[in-house]
């Protein structure tokens, strides 16, 4: 196994509406793999729409990213970023989650994120910056 980190970040649509119990025991099993396969990350749901980042040793995220891709409970799939990093963002999360609420403050200043925007258009820096917002 290399050193190397890498931190991949992607928006996709569900393919349905998702109730807590969903959410819920989609993170179990999300947590528990993550935790065996060394991932950290954060997973933000707004209006249909999950923004991800996963960071972990490449040869982890590859096969990861690629199971995830094909994953029947979201499509539209676009990969904003993927680069070598140095040390991990989300150290504390096996996957940190938020249903974000479109009243919530710290939605403030990417107003438009969500909305309109073709995910082939969003901006990778602004995604980052959003899970960022949500670490704490
Ligand atoms: C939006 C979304 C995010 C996901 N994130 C992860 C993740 O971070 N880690 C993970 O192991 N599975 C994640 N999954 C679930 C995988 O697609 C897959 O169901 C799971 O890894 C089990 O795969 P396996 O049965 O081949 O081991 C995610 C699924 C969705 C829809």
């Amino acid at each position: 196994m290399s050193d190397e980190l890498q931190q991949v970040v992607y928006i996709s649509s569900a393919e349905h509406l998702f109730s807590d119990e969903e959410f819920a025991e989609m993170l179990a099993t999300i947590r528990a793999k993550n935790e065996r396969l060394g991932v950290t990350g954060m997973l933000l749901y707004k209006d249909g729409d999950f923004i991800q980042v996963i960071e972990g040793k490449p040869e982890v995220l590859g096969p990861l990213f690629d199971t995830i891709s094909r994953d029947p409970r979201h499509y539209s799939i676009v990969e904003l970023m993927r680069k070598n990093i140095t040390e991990r963002q989300f150290s504390n999360w096996s996957m940190g989650f938020h249903h974000i609420n479109v009243n919530d403050s710290r939605l403030a200043g990417f107003n438009r994120f969500f909305d309109d925007v073709e995910h082939e258009n969003v901006d990778p820096g602004e995604a980052l910056n959003l899970l960022l917002v949500f670490r704490e």
